[in-house]
């Protein structure tokens, strides 16, 4: 539906582009006093409408994101996969990693994970760019993920300038943003990722670094596997119906589904 909307806006911009253009060609010439008005008009047609046409593209891009294809493998990987593919992105920063020994065997689709982390340590090199990088002593991220109970936790910190000191929760909504070139829907495709996993976001205050300075943190959960269970199969959600006593057992995110939030069975059948 939303992609429909976003053809039927985009449909009719092309002509009155290039229309705009047109005239521009056609009178700027002609229009010896009122040139400069014409010109300006004629400029803001053009310049708005490639607005709105940029603007659909993006929003219909956020509407069609692609399901989560759940899959057993080590979140550790993953987290290293992404922190080395970003630490070239600003040399002064120094992402490092807060992994266990063991791996963690977790649920996720490794593809849209990666993106989540990509958007994650993007922010918060762009946070610590915010702050002034020779304001900050010791420019850090740290990409750390822990087992906690029956899900794992992944946490992105930086010594940036911190979470916006107002409606910090409002900053998961497309397109809320305070960067002048921001789109805003970074953190919507987080957590609509997160979200799609059965997992849980929380933007925290993270732990003071070393010289007591005091940035953001992202965090959110995923669901977990233990690590001698290797079917894969087990994406299908328990059902009563073998006549065991495997429902209400405790593995599944009962939190989750209180909330009505998607859980295994909602990403079936990609
Ligand atoms: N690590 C962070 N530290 C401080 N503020 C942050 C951090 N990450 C995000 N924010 C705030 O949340 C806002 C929304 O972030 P989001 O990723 O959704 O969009 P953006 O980064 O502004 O734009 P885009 O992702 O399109 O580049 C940011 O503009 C910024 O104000
Ligand atoms: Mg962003």
């Amino acid at each position: 539906m939303a992609r429909r909307i976003a053809h039927e806006i985009k449909n009719p911009l092309t002509p009155i582009q290039l229309s705009a253009e047109r005239l521009r060609r056609r009178y700027a010439s002609k229009l010896a006093d009122d040139f400069d008005v014409f010109d300006k008009c004629i400029n803001t047609i053009i310049r708005q409408v490639g607005d709105i046409g940029r603007m659909v593209d993006e929003f219909s891009s956020f509407a069609r994101m692609p399901e989560a294809k759940l899959e057993i493998g080590d979140l550790s990987d993953a987290v290293r996969q992404a922190v080395f593919l970003e630490s070239v992105r600003l040399p002064e920063v120094e992402v490092t990693v807060d992994l266990p020994e063991q791996p963690i065997v977790a649920l996720f689709d490794n593809r849209l994970l990666g993106q989540v982390l990509t958007n994650l340590i993007k922010n918060a090199v762009e946070a610590i760019e915010g702050a002034g990088l020779e304001a900050i002593a010791d420019p850090t991220i740290i990409v750390a993920a822990r087992i906690e109970g029956d899900r794992a936790r992944v946490s992105i910190s930086d010594n940036g300038k911190g979470w916006p000191k107002e409606n910090r929760n409002r900053l998961l909504e497309p397109y809320i943003t305070t960067r002048e070139k921001g789109t805003g829907l970074g953190l919507a495709i987080v957590a609509k990722i997160i979200e799609q996993h059965g997992g849980k976001v929380e933007l925290i205050d993270a732990e003071p670094d070393k010289n007591g300075r005091v940035g953001a943190c992202f965090t959110f959960t995923l669901p977990l596997r233990a690590a001698d269970s290797d079917d894969v199969e087990t994406t299908e959600p328990p059902t009563a119906a073998a006549g065991t006593d495997v429902t209400e057992a405790g593995g599944a995110t009962p939190e989750a589904e209180k909330q009505g939030e998607p859980h295994l069975h909602a990403v079936e059948g990609t």
